[in-house]
């Protein structure tokens, strides 16, 4: 493998979480992230955003789920079908996404790899209040 250089992120293996907010353990263990920029823990520490490399494990099924902060989604690879609110649409490769604050938004994988896609959230205006409230799961049926 080729020797990196000062300029790349030297750790970019994702990573499950051992736990999130009232995400069940089958949905945390079909779930990697690997934070970029962000808050503490994250290679690049900036307050007001959080990008992050994101990967669903074929079948997956991410339930409604809703957060104050809003959302960019870049699909990277992978297929999904989504219902953002009352939308539904399929994202793959190529696909940009935004979420507004507190919009329902629900994916399920259906390609027989993982979906992969880099997720930028931000504190609008510099309100960082958005970031006390993790994402939730809206109802049991994941
Ligand atoms: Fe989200």
């Amino acid at each position: 493998m080729q020797e990196k250089g000062k300029y790349f992120i030297k750790n970019y293996d994702l990573a499950h979480m051992s736990s999130y907010s009232n995400y069940p353990q089958s949905l945390l263990d079909s779930m990697r992230v690997k934070g970029l920029i962000g808050s503490g823990g994250n290679e690049i520490r900036d307050p007001d955003i959080n990008i992050s490399a994101f990967a669903l494990d074929p079948g997956t099924h991410y339930a409604a789920h809703a957060h104050p902060f809003p959302e960019v989604y870049i699909f990277l690879g992978g297929v999904a079908e989504c219902e953002w609110d009352d939308e539904k649409f399929v994202a793959e490769a190529g696909t940009v996404t935004h979420c507004p604050p507190n919009v329902s938004h629900a994916m399920r994988v259906i390609s027989s790899e993982s979906l992969r896609s880099i997720i930028i959230s931000w504190a609008p205006k510099g309100d960082r209040s958005v970031w006390k409230t993790p994402s939730v799961l809206l109802s049991n049926s994941h």
